[in-house]
């Protein structure tokens, strides 16, 4: 073995390290310079087949080179090494100014805040929320509140009727029947108040929907008297548009309750319908296996849009209904 071309191999690879450009193409010289059968690997296999003295001359030479070798490799793979983090910090790098695209994560409708405002107000009073279907028994919508066959709300102008007919189902046009569910499944004292989806084969227009909202109000104790349910009305009232509100019942009918009101709110210099109410008829808490001599109640329903148009001054219906985010946003909404 020539010490000569043992030094040729070591500038070979020298060389081909030297003009590696990339740790792929490093890789490809590493094979051919110290590869299995790289000249120097060769060389170092076949010592075994020389003389001891030769052997050890010989050992001594390709050993140094092979040592030379891996130090020219080291260094080319450090160098490599660290162009390729520099260039990924350069390439890979996120510009942090840029504007970003906002992902929106959704908020609550006016109409489900004033929702669980009303909830949340008289949950601070003790009552319950109760909820019903909105796919109801046109028993528990309409007769079990002495709304007999003939009344003009069970005509099909009104009412949301479910295939097929002998079904019975409806949608319920209020949520006076969750009233029923109510009295029907707990004893008094009864103080509940039931929000939710009511329907009606109403045109939308600037004040109505054919999909609305209601909030029932039902209480059921010893005593109560319409005392209890004016004083109720002043104070709801007055959470939902402030202290200067003023409300008045005027008489109406509702067969559910004797007698019946309109509560009208006095707002912004006028007087609004805002809901009906009255004492529960002794006909419906009988109905549902209550003792009339012993217990009373009362009863309100109001809309909810209409509570939202009113505090808010929105006056037309399209508004609330069309999912507009720009109307959405005036309520703080975070979309
Ligand atoms: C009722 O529905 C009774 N159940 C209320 C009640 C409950 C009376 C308990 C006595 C005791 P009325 O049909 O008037 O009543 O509807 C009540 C309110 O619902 C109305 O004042 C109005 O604010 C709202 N409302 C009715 N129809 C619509 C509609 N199509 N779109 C929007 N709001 C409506
Ligand atoms: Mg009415």
């Amino acid at each position: 073995m020539n010490p000569q071309d043992v030094q040729g191999w070591v500038s070979d690879a020298a060389q081909a390290f030297a003009q590696a450009d990339n740790l792929d193409s490093l890789k490809v010289a590493r094979l051919a310079h110290v590869g299995d059968k790289a000249p120097i690997s060769l060389a170092s296999r076949a010592l075994g087949s020389l003389s001891p003295d030769e052997k050890a001359s010989a050992g001594k030479i390709i050993g140094e080179a092979k040592a030379e070798i891996g130090r020219l490799l080291a260094d080319a793979t450090a160098r490599l090494e660290a162009e390729r983090d520099a260039r990924v910090l350069i390439e890979e790098v996120v510009d942090i100014t840029l504007p970003v695209q906002r992902a929106h994560r959704g908020g609550l409708h006016p109409i489900t805040i004033i929702k669980n405002e009303v909830s949340d107000f008289f949950i601070e009073q003790g009552f319950s929320v109760e909820e019903g279907p909105e796919l109801e028994s046109g028993w528990l919508n309409f007769d079990a509140l002495n709304i007999p066959a003939d009344h003009p709300a069970r005509t099909m102008q009104d009412t949301f009727y479910i295939e097929p007919i002998e079904s019975g189902m409806v949608l319920r046009t209020q949520t006076s029947p969750v009233q029923i569910r109510t009295m029907l499944s707990q004893q008094p004292p009864i103080y509940v108040i039931s929000p939710g989806r009511t329907f009606r084969a109403d045109e939308l227009d600037a004040t109505h929907s054919p999909v609305f909202h209601q909030v029932e109000g039902l209480v059921v104790d010893k005593g109560i008297t319409m005392a209890h349910l004016k004083g109720t009305l002043d104070n709801f009232a007055r959470h939902m548009f402030g202290d200067d509100v003023t409300t008045r019942l005027r008489p109406s009918f509702f067969p559910f309750t004797e007698p019946s009101a309109e509560v009208d709110i006095f707002f912004n210099g006028r007087w609004i319908e805002w809901g009906g109410c009255g004492m529960v008829n002794p006909k419906v808490l009988a109905t549902c296996g209550i003792d009339t001599s012993i217990f009373s109640g009362f009863a309100f329903g109001m809309g909810l849009e209409r509570t939202l148009m009113v505090r808010h001054g929105i006056t037309d219906m399209h508004d609330i209904v069309e999912g507009d985010l720009r109307f959405t946003r005036q309520f703080g909404v975070g979309l």
